[in-house]
């Protein structure tokens, strides 16, 4: 028996040579046309692409690489590049350490590998922000390793197929299910297989409504032969979701905006982002909104603010609920008053695009913007 068929019963030694078959026949022909699916060689494009897709999905990644390959269409290009203006084409993506990570991949390719991408998991493993399932899908991929894959969508995909009973987040499940993702990795086509299983994952083998009639291997799925289907992957993570109140300052001065730098750690490092502060609770928001003013450098009793935000706005991040509430002074603050030592800069309405924003800013300000161009409008049409 071959090496990667141990861990398994004859009768699924004969389902996964079937498996393989009709995945790799479905993903032929139903795959989704991803840019980065056009060079699966490339290794540096591979590398982009699979550390935006972690924690984000293909429709919001699609645009933004497209994006950051035409600006940096090679390893030694993002190696070259100030980390402001790889953040810059990272904005709006979230999770940022993921694009500082990008850039010191980079560098350390150009000057430790000669500009060659390690071709081994645990070479790419070695660099930083790489985690054994990118490692995975970029060995396959890039370099036809057979190297297996295993994320949220691969777990459930596997769960139902094997029927495997117990959370798949338990030590000894996650060890388990390495293994047959290990196990049905055909010895070539590794790349187009592993892509299969993600591509099921994401458009057949769904957490809610599963399209069992659409799937390639429903013959195979025990899940379904044993109606476990809805009930499987069982998962007992707790997933605690805790609220943030942020109070949001919006100073403008004859069509620019106040924007002040975010610090290195922490969340949205080093992004800009209209003045902030974190509140405890909401009933300190306005006392919370003095002491912001009074970090900008501004004297608090000279500003005023109504008593309601101009609109609040709710940002989902994966354990964390962001409520921000929009202020706008109700004095006009000169860019004098704003103190000099503090990390700020006015910028115009037509040059807001440029700046490394956070998605929630750059929703921020769209929604003022649209305010502001509906209330011109008003005022033109009485
Ligand atoms: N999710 C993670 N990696 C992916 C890839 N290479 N293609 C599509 N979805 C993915």
């Amino acid at each position: 028996m071959p090496d990667d068929m141990k861990c398994l019963d004859p009768v699924s030694i004969r389902a996964i040579r079937v498996i393989r078959r009709h995945l790799l026949k479905w993903y032929g022909v139903h795959h989704r046309d991803l840019p980065w699916r056009r060079v699966p060689h490339n290794a540096y494009r591979q590398v982009v692409a699979e550390l935006m897709l972690q924690q984000t999905q293909v429709v919001t990644v699609v645009p933004y690489y497209e994006r950051f390959v035409k600006r940096f269409p090679t390893v030694s290009d993002l190696a070259a590049a100030r980390l402001d203006e790889v953040l810059r084409f990272w904005a709006g993506l979230g999770y940022y350490a993921r694009a500082k990570n990008l850039h010191r991949i980079a560098r350390i390719v150009v000057t430790k590998h000669k500009g060659r991408f390690p071709d081994t998991v645990e070479g790419l493993q070695q660099l930083p922000g790489i985690g054994r399932y990118t490692a995975g899908a970029i060995a396959s991929i890039a370099f036809d390793r057979r190297s297996p894959i295993l994320d949220g969508n691969v777990k459930r995909v596997l769960a139902r197929l094997f029927a495997i009973r117990r959370d798949v987040n338990e030590p000894a499940t996650v060890r388990r299910l390495w293994g047959l993702a290990e196990a049905i990795l055909p010895n070539r086509n590794c790349g187009d297989f592993n892509q299969a299983l993600m591509e099921l994952g994401a458009t057949v083998c769904l957490s809610k409504s599963p399209q069992c009639g659409r799937c390639p291997v429903r013959n195979q799925c025990r899940a379904l032969r044993d109606g476990l289907v809805d009930r499987l992957p069982i998962s007992r993570k707790r997933t605690t979701v805790q609220t943030i109140l942020m109070a949001v300052l919006l100073i403008e001065h004859r069509g620019k905006y106040l924007l002040c730098r975010r610090p290195a750690g922490g969340l949205w490092p080093n992004l800009w982002e209209l003045p902030t502060i974190v509140c405890s609770k909401p009933s300190d928001v306005r006392k919370t909104l003095k002491k912001l003013v009074s970090e900008l450098g501004v004297t608090p009793g000279s500003v005023a603010f109504s008593p309601k935000p101009l609109f609040q706005m709710t940002h989902r991040l994966t354990h964390r609920r962001i409520v921000l509430s929009v202020y706008r002074p109700e004095t006009e603050l000169q860019p004098k008053q704003v103190h000099p030592r503090f990390r700020s800069t006015w910028v115009a309405r037509r040059s807001l695009s440029r700046w490394a924003l956070p998605r929630i800013h750059q929703k921020i300000l769209e929604r003022v913007l649209s305010l502001s161009l509906s209330s011109k409008r008003g005022r033109m049409e009485r």
